[in-house]
């Protein structure tokens, strides 16, 4: 028996929402080179292709798909269009958010047009295409994967003005157990990964700045943040027959960051 082809997505359809982002694309190359079609989602039709490229260079099928998952109108379209094209959709990756370093303000004065900006880019962004592929999955009566970027910091406070962040990540993780407890009667298993600092454009400028990238990675036993490519085993888990048995849990990649608190 080849126990790898467990991992195998063969003939399946892959829905990854903020396709086009730092964790994006390699994330829709990956689906790809095992064997998934992947629609992917973003805002700028232009960003698109650099994720529908991945996916055709890895020898599969591509749907890019503009609109903005904080609007339902615009969620439940990709899920009719990704249905008009594949036919089906089988796991869908919730990869639109962030904005943590952007508006930092204490927690005593942060307001609430920062926060509301947060709550939309990160919650309401994972919560409508959830909504609208599950209704498609449950309707289909088809099996599916649901996977939720959150973040380490969903489960650590952290002195720096990140209330937004750190509660709407909180949010998400609560969010994967009670869809993962309502959606397990149709098949259907959501789960979520909480990375550290993943290199990509949108944490660039933090990076760059020496002092705090140090203190970051000292704090990090594995002494290095994560590379998109990090993420991609478990990703590639959560999507597959591999975690058949699995639904509800939240994956910490953190180069062991939390085990130390
Ligand atoms: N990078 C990190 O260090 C890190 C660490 C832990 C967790 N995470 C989490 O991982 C996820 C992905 O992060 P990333 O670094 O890949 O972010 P990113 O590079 O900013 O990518 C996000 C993607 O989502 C799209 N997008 C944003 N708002 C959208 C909307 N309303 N509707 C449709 N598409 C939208 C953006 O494209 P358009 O602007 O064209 O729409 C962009 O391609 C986030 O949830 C983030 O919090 C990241």
């Amino acid at each position: 028996m080849d126990e790898l082809a467990r991992y195998r997505l063969d003939d399946r359809v892959a829905i990854v929402s903020g396709g086009s982002g730092g964790i994006g694309v390699r994330t829709c190359a990956a689906l790809a080179g095992v064997g998934a079609k992947v629609a992917v989602i973003g805002r700028s039709a232009e960003r698109l292709t650099a994720a529908t490229d991945a996916v055709t260079a890895a020898g599969s099928e591509a749907l890019p798909i503009v609109g903005d998952m904080t609007v339902k109108a615009d969620a439940d379209r990709a899920v009719f269009e990704t249905l008009e094209r594949f036919g089906r959709i089988d796991i869908l990756i919730n990869a639109i958010g962030g904005g943590a370093g952007a508006v930092l303000h204490n927690a005593e004065d942060y307001p609430e047009k920062d926060w509301d900006w947060i709550f939309d880019l990160n919650l309401r962004s994972t919560l409508l295409p959830s909504q609208a592929v599950a209704r498609a999955m449950i309707a289909a009566g088809t099996a599916g994967r649901i996977l939720n970027l959150s973040s380490v910091r969903g489960q650590l406070g952290l002195n720096a003005g990140y209330s937004a962040y750190v509660a709407v990540k909180g949010a998400i993780n609560a969010l994967t157990r009670q869809h993962a407890t309502e959606w397990a009667k149709h098949g259907i298993t959501v789960n979520a990964i909480s990375p550290t600092f993943v290199r990509t454009p949108q944490v660039e400028s933090m990076l760059a700045d020496k002092e705090f990238y140090e203190k970051l990675i000292a704090r990090i036993p594995l002494g290095r943040i994560a590379e998109p490519d990090d993420l991609i085993g478990a990703m590639l888990f959560f999507c597959s027959d591999a975690s058949s048995f699995v639904t509800g849990q939240n994956l910490t990649l953190d180069g062991g960051l939390t085990a130390t608190q």
